[in-house]
């Protein structure tokens, strides 16, 4: 990012890189991720202090293993290799390294006894001996010239080496790389007392320097941005609102599948909080009309989607000339994707990503540096409320996914009332923060029931609440029993329709966490 100091990560396949770039972020280090594969000039375009090579647990023997980019090893920056990085950096400076044999129970944990031999810069302040967890797949024969061994295995093998005139560093990789104090302690070493990073990278800073290259890109220009009131396009806003203030125009779309009171907060934060150029349209009838006897998951979103495209363009026609396009595009986004700094990533579920033709905007993304807990330190230094920032992910297509087939207005309505209350229940237990994301759907079964002695055949009520760092896995959360006995308790009396309330116990996989 322009004016900052940054250390970069190459990724060479390791599972633990976006771990260790949030933990270099959160010792207020700037870091970039790129691909293995980026070429030396763009390795060192941002001007690196330091890079670290990210390598998993392949062997750099295999034939076909991942090159580091040519002159990597000379170009004088500081370099930690972590992993097959070691194995990589000790064979690229004529070292030899051999690969391990297969270990019995390769896939099992296993744990390696450390023991640090004298003195590194990379150690300093660290425990003389420690256990990892995993295991190395090359084995160090010949160090290169220069190297010496400052850590080893109780079996012998390198831990790791290093030449310290030249500020080149090579570890062993394990399982809790980035998790295990000694690993974190190696890393602020590398950063701070070999590096020289200053640790200024703040959410202050970030704004600062954000505002700044919004207006050197904007110039004089106008930017739209679909608002949908999620975490993202909302911050994204804020800092828009910031740099360029009513040279933002924001439409936010009311598909009329939103929560509970979310349309309202988008309005009241959006005119009076932060009071931007806002263009609000109630298009509830419109997408409902839309879904309306649409039974199949896909076809909904789909539809969904397409509408959206249809009535937010309908809106940008009417502002007059508009020159870009903010996105609320954040940075594990752009890594995910492999993308480079400076390539354009739309995000899929950004609804605003198929626009047409005539409306082909230049993008804006303020958030493309930033990690999601970034983000929302930025929303509420700019003011935004608590409620809006810390929000839970809620997809594009909102409640219409969680009315399992034909949707129709009595369905929300149960679905918007029973997740009101499922919300309620968790804040006032406490359990906001601890559970990633929970929501009540309409199963779109009728059951049996009873009601003042009559028979009843209502809407069955299904909770989901699940627990995950990524959303990409996740465990169903273990919701205290009185906690789930206040929701039932109160949606079956609460929510006309509804005579029985059930609670998913799947994780993710096999199940996923939205039932459409
Ligand atoms: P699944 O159901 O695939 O969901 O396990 C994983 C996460 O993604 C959210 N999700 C969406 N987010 N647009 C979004 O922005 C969507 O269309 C969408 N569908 C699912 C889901 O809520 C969960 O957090």
């Amino acid at each position: 990012m322009h004016g900052m100091q940054q250390v970069t990560l190459l990724d060479f396949g390791a599972a633990y890189t976006q771990r260790l770039a949030r933990l270099i972020r959160d010792a207020n280090v700037y870091c970039e991720v790129l691909p293995y594969t980026a070429p030396l000039d763009t390795i060192l375009a941002g001007n690196p202090l330091g890079l670290i090579l990210c390598g998993g647990e392949l062997s750099a023997a295999l034939p076909g293993a991942p090159q580091a980019a040519e002159g990597l090893f000379a170009c004088g920056v500081p370099i930690l290799a972590i992993g097959y990085g070691l194995a990589l950096m000790a064979r690229a400076l004529g070292g030899e390294t051999r690969p391990l044999p297969e270990h019995p129970g390769a896939d099992e944990e296993c744990e390696i006894e450390v023991k640090l031999a004298g003195n590194s810069a990379l150690f300093a302040k660290a425990a003389a001996s420690f256990r990892v967890r995993g295991r190395a797949a090359d084995h160090v024969e010949r160090l290169p010239q220069g190297f010496t061994v400052t850590a080893l295995c109780a079996d012998g093998c390198v831990f790791c080496m290093e030449d310290a005139r030249r500020k080149l560093y090579g570890a062993a990789g394990h399982q809790d790389m980035g998790e295990h104090p000694q690993s974190i302690r190696m890393l602020h070493n590398f950063l701070f007392a070999i590096c020289g990073c200053a640790g200024d990278w703040t959410t202050e800073t970030f704004i600062e320097a954000c505002v700044g290259d919004i207006r050197a890109r904007v110039g004089g220009g106008r930017v739209l941005l679909a608002l949908s009131g999620g975490v993202d396009s909302s911050v994204c806003a804020a800092l828009l609102h910031k740099a360029i203030g009513d040279r933002l125009v924001c439409v936010f779309v009311d598909t009329g599948f939103m929560r509970k009171g979310e349309p309202e907060q988008v309005r009241e934060v959006f005119t009076r909080t932060l009071p931007v150029h806002l263009v609000c349209v109630d298009a509830a009838d419109r997408f409902l009309s839309q879904v309306e006897g649409i039974e199949d998951p896909e076809a909904k979103r789909k539809r969904i989607g397409a509408e959206f495209i249809e009535v937010f363009a309908g809106e940008a026609r009417k502002l007059g000339r508009l020159d870009f396009l903010g996105q609320g595009t954040i940075y594990p986004d752009i890594i995910e994707s492999g993308a480079m700094p400076g390539a354009t990533v739309i995000k899929s579920h950004h609804n605003v990503g198929g626009l047409p033709k005539d409306l082909q905007f230049a993008l804006v993304e303020p958030l493309r540096y930033l990690f999601k807990d970034e983000v929302r330190r930025v929303g509420e230094a700019l003011g935004l409320p608590a409620g809006m920032v810390w929000r839970q992910p809620f997809p594009g297509p909102g409640l219409a996914v969680r009315v399992m087939g034909a949707i129709t207005k009595e369905k929300l309505h149960i679905v918007r009332e029973s997740d009101a209350i499922v919300r309620e229940e968790i804040a006032a237990a406490g359990l906001d923060r601890s559970i990633s994301q929970y929501f009540a759907l309409l199963t779109g079964t009728r059951t049996v029931g009873l009601h003042g002695g009559q028979r009843t055949y209502s809407h069955t009520v299904a909770i989901r609440a699940v627990v995950t760092d990524n959303f990409v896995t996740a465990e169903w959360a273990r919701v205290p029993h009185d906690v789930l006995a206040r929701m039932s308790a109160r949606i079956v009396a609460e929510v006309p329709g509804v005579n029985r309330v059930v609670f998913d116990i799947t994780g993710k996989p096999p199940a996923s966490i939205e039932w459409e």
